[in-house]
């Protein structure tokens, strides 16, 4: 995928499976069945304070974004357009495309985002600078 072009209309929000009896909810997540790649690593945001969290891209990362508990709003963009995406529901999905600028804030108190990645912590991933973004969206 040539993640120098993708856009934020490339980021959309997904239903997760969700089973509810008399017990309660269950949401169920499975790599490449339920979204367009495997799983190889989980990590999660929780007891975040006011400050944003992300600010950064990665070049080749997918991810499945959910708030399993409270909210947080995601903004997306790829250097032209911005989307902010909120996440407030255990059964609500946010797929984000790779090679885009992600920022996370207003963490609702107790909030935990919870993140399914497609590929190991690597940092040559990231994108920690904004003017060398647009420089890699060539903008
Ligand atoms: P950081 O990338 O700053 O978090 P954010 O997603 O809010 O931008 O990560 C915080 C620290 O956690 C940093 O020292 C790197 C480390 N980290 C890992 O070791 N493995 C991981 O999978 C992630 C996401 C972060």
């Amino acid at each position: 995928m040539n993640t120098k072009k993708t856009t934020v209309d490339d980021c959309k929000m997904v239903d997760i499976r969700k089973f509810s009896d008399d017990r309660g909810y269950l949401s169920v997540v499975e790599g490449e069945l339920d979204i367009p790649f495997a799983i190889k690593r989980i990590y999660y945001l929780y007891m975040v304070p006011e400050a944003a969290r992300g600010a950064h891209a990665h070049k080749q990362l997918q991810q499945l974004m959910i708030a399993t508990s409270g909210s947080v709003h995601v903004t997306m963009d790829d250097g032209k357009n911005k989307k902010t995406f909120v996440l407030d529901k255990p059964w609500k999905g946010l797929l984000v495309a790779p090679g885009l600028w992600r920022t996370l804030d207003n963490f609702s108190g107790g909030a935990v985002c919870m993140v399914l990645a497609s590929e190991h912590y690597e940092d040559e991933d990231y994108i920690r600078d904004y003017d060398e973004f647009l420089k890699y969206k060539s903008l």
